[in-house]
């Protein structure tokens, strides 16, 4: 059977691992891209043997910007048919500027910023000779409004939300649809764990699982939706934020983000 590939970073836990179990469910190869020792492997057998799809992996480092261009000779070399393309890596220090470490700022960049960017500067011609093509970058709601104390985080995932918004648009009439998916808090990991029991009711109200965020999110990036925001609460969110002065949300922001991580 001729498969067609979707290719997801940062594929080994969180909202990566639920997006290729739910790609998985619905009958697309895999090509899975995480760090070594992140037990890709087993990842890949036993989605492969669960939903009888092919699932290669790629086992390197997503901070080197050579990466992307080792994942495309990998992908030439196997002759794999790539129609979509998910960019879910990324990295959320929290913290005051100034005590940021070298290594977390260089990792934000790199990962959600030069990452989603090499990834698709260099797809972007295997997808567009696929009858249909998708593209999906993971940015963040925190991407939609200046944070304090996760400033880095929110500016990498501004730039993620512009960046997406400019290229669907370069792409409309083509083939490729291009989406970003700009969610709320999803229990993914034990830092998002302890951010939310200290942020306490409004972090836990907005709070998705990160299977019911995957298959929401990639519903809608097969209908060719541009902004995906899963959960009704987090869409009001945005409506009720642009909606108060900037001076205001700042400090709410501020109050709410200070010492969280
Ligand atoms: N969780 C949330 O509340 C939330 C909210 C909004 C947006 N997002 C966005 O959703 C995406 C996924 O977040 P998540 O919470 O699922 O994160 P996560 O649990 O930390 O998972 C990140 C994935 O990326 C991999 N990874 C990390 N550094 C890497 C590197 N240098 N090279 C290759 N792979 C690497 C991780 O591998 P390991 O297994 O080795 O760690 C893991 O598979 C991110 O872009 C994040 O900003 C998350």
């Amino acid at each position: 059977m001729n498969h067609t590939y979707a290719v997801v970073t940062g594929a080994s836990s969180g909202l990566g691992k639920a997006l290729a179990e739910e790609l998985g469910k619905r009958g697309y190869g895999l090509l899975l891209v995480a760090l070594p020792g992140t037990g890709l492997a087993d990842q890949a057998t036993i989605l492969s043997e669960k939903y009888n799809i092919p699932v290669q992996i790629i086992e390197a480092d997503l901070i080197n910007p050579e990466t992307p261009h080792e994942i495309q000779k990998y992908v030439s070399k196997l002759n794999l048919t790539v129609g979509i393309l998910i960019n879910n890596v990324g990295i959320g220090y929290g913290g005051e500027i100034g005590d940021y470490t070298d290594a977390a700022i260089r990792e934000s960049i790199m990962l959600n910023v030069s990452c989603t960017t090499l990834m698709i500067n260099k797809f972007i011609r295997e997808l567009k000779q696929r009858e249909k093509a998708y593209i999906l970058n993971i940015g963040s709601f925190g991407g939609f409004l200046p944070m304090p104390y996760k400033s880095i985080y929110s500016a990498t995932k501004s730039y993620i939300y512009y960046f997406s918004l400019a290229i669907r648009q370069e792409l409309r009439g083509t083939n490729v649809s291009v989406s970003v998916a700009m969610p709320g808090p999803i229990l993914t990991n034990n830092k998002v764990r302890e951010r939310v029991r200290t942020q306490g009711f409004i972090s836990k109200s907005n709070l998705i699982d990160a299977d019911k965020a995957a298959s929401y999110i990639l519903d809608r990036m097969f209908r060719r939706k541009g902004v995906i925001i899963p959960r009704w609460s987090i869409r009001a969110g945005y409506l009720i934020a642009s909606c108060i002065p900037y001076r205001i949300l700042l400090a709410v922001l501020g109050k709410l983000f200070k010492g969280v991580n």
